[in-house]
């Protein structure tokens, strides 16, 4: 066996985590479910389901990748070889690859919106030809899809070239200079005239628009938003060293993850009201939002506005691409150690595959919009089939896993570095794993299903 690597240091882990973590769900998926879902009241919904069950589950992976020092496939066959459990390695491997090509249309529209900014669309257009780009851009039928096409090249080019530590590099210039502009943002969302109805939408819970999908959509933006469910962590944990402390890098992410997308919410959700645009007008929300931001910037500052438009979608885009990445490796990992393959060849395929269902991801926004499968394009029906099934599946089998069939010894020594650290709060997330996320998972997808 190879020398396995290792993080080097705590902030590191974090990093590498939260960069999987911290994406276009954050920014693009977050504001629009929230949106769908009432505000306030969901965004409650959603920190329960962070904290009572998607932290347990990044736990239950943190626990099992660290364990095993395995892939995601392997782990569950080296943990409890020759049982049923590997099988859910079939879910790691497909998973990403499905919210591979429908992330990559979205990724594909952060790429033409940087083109437009490039080209100041944004900020020399008339306010009223701004709020029109989004709806005419994406019932095209070529220009959608040649964006997703570059996304998925950029993609499969650094999974390839192996620039990826370069890419993860920039990522960590990119994700503070974010954090800073969505700031900006936000303070200037705040002052536009119209913006505090979007307010109060985002801290006046009104718990009657909570429906009983509400539930299963918090919890799928939960999963999704850190990963999880798919494995993702599970293989970052791997390169975990066993003196860093499982629970608190675990906090540590889930921290700045939820802090990034409540502060996407604070700079979209106010502007949607200001702009007059529906919260719930789904998946284009934030594409339709950010035109009129910074169109009604460029009133006061141009150059500013402008500047501020190309550096916020470059850095939209590197944090899309290193969670992008994290997807397509999962795959790629498993064709090279599992099934023979050379890395060219697994990545080209895995990337045309993703490619191919992509575009059918993306021409329903516009020529297929008519076409539905269980009432929904063939887009909504891919995120809902992975984020409110497959990916709590996942998570699921990890914490069953974790909480019933690895011995209570080692998940605590895992937990506690040997009896080190987290005395006390290593039981309450036991507690967690054994009883509350599997109970929640399998309530709400009951809820789901029946009602
Ligand atoms: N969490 C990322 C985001 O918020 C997306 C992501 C990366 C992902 N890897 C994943 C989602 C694995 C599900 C599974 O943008």
């Amino acid at each position: 066996m190879n020398q396995r690597e290792n993080f080097g240091s705590r902030a590191a882990v974090i990093m590498a985590m939260a960069g999987s973590a911290i994406g276009l769900g954050n920014i693009w998926r977050f504001p629009y479910i929230l949106g769908e879902y009432g505000g306030a009241a969901f965004i409650l919904l959603y920190i329960a389901a962070s904290l009572l069950v998607a932290l347990p589950i990044f736990f239950a992976e943190s626990v099992i990748g660290r364990r095993s020092r395995s892939n995601a496939y392997g782990a569950l066959q080296k943990l409890a070889p020759g049982t049923r459990w590997r099988w859910a390695g079939i879910l790691t491997i497909l998973s990403p690859l499905l919210i591979l090509s429908y992330y990559s249309v979205v990724g594909g529209w952060s790429v033409q919106y940087l083109f437009k900014s490039l080209s100041f669309d944004f900020t020399s257009a008339a306010p009223e030809a701004v709020s029109g780009f989004f709806s005419s851009f994406i019932s095209s039928t070529w220009q959608p899809i040649l964006s997703h096409t570059v996304f998925i090249a950029l993609v499969a080019g650094i999974v390839l070239g192996g620039v990826k530590k370069g890419i993860e590099k920039f990522s960590n210039i990119a994700m503070p200079v974010l954090f800073v502009l969505i700031l900006v943002l936000i303070v200037y969302s705040l002052t536009l005239p119209g913006s505090s109805k979007g307010v109060s939408y985002l801290l006046k819970p009104d718990f009657s628009k909570l429906n009983a999908d509400a539930f299963a959509a918090a919890l799928g933006q939960a999963f999704f938003s850190l990963s999880l469910g798919v494995g993702t962590i599970l293989t970052y944990s791997s390169y975990v060293k066993k003196e860093e402390n499982l629970i608190v890098s675990g906090i540590g992410t889930a921290a700045s993850d939820l802090v990034f997308a409540i502060m996407a919410a604070f700079a979209v959700i106010p502007a949607v009201f200001a702009a007059g645009i529906e919260p719930g007008a789904g998946p284009g929300l934030v594409f339709e939002t950010l035109p009129f931001i910074f169109n009604k910037m460029a009133g006061a500052a141009p150059v500013v506005s402008s500047i501020i438009s190309i550096v916020f979608f470059v850095a939209i885009l590197a944090a899309a691409l290193t969670s992008a990445i994290s997807m397509l490796e999962v795959g790629v990992a498993f064709l090279t150690e599992e099934k023979g393959f050379k890395r060219v060849p697994a990545t080209l395929l895995l990337a045309f595959f993703t490619w191919l269902v992509g575009i059918l991801c993306s021409l329903s926004f516009g020529p297929m919009s008519g076409v539905k499968i269980l009432g929904d394009t063939f887009f909504d029906f891919l995120d809902h089939l992975c984020s409110n099934w497959l990916m709590p599946a996942g998570g699921l089998v990890f914490t069953l896993f974790v909480g019933w069939k690895m011995s209570k010894a080692s998940v605590r020594d895992e937990l506690t570095n040997g009896g080190r650290c987290n005395a006390v709060s290593y039981k309450f997330f036991y507690y967690l794993i054994r009883f509350v996320a599997p109970v929640g998972i399998v309530a709400v997808s009951l809820t789901n299903l029946l009602l």
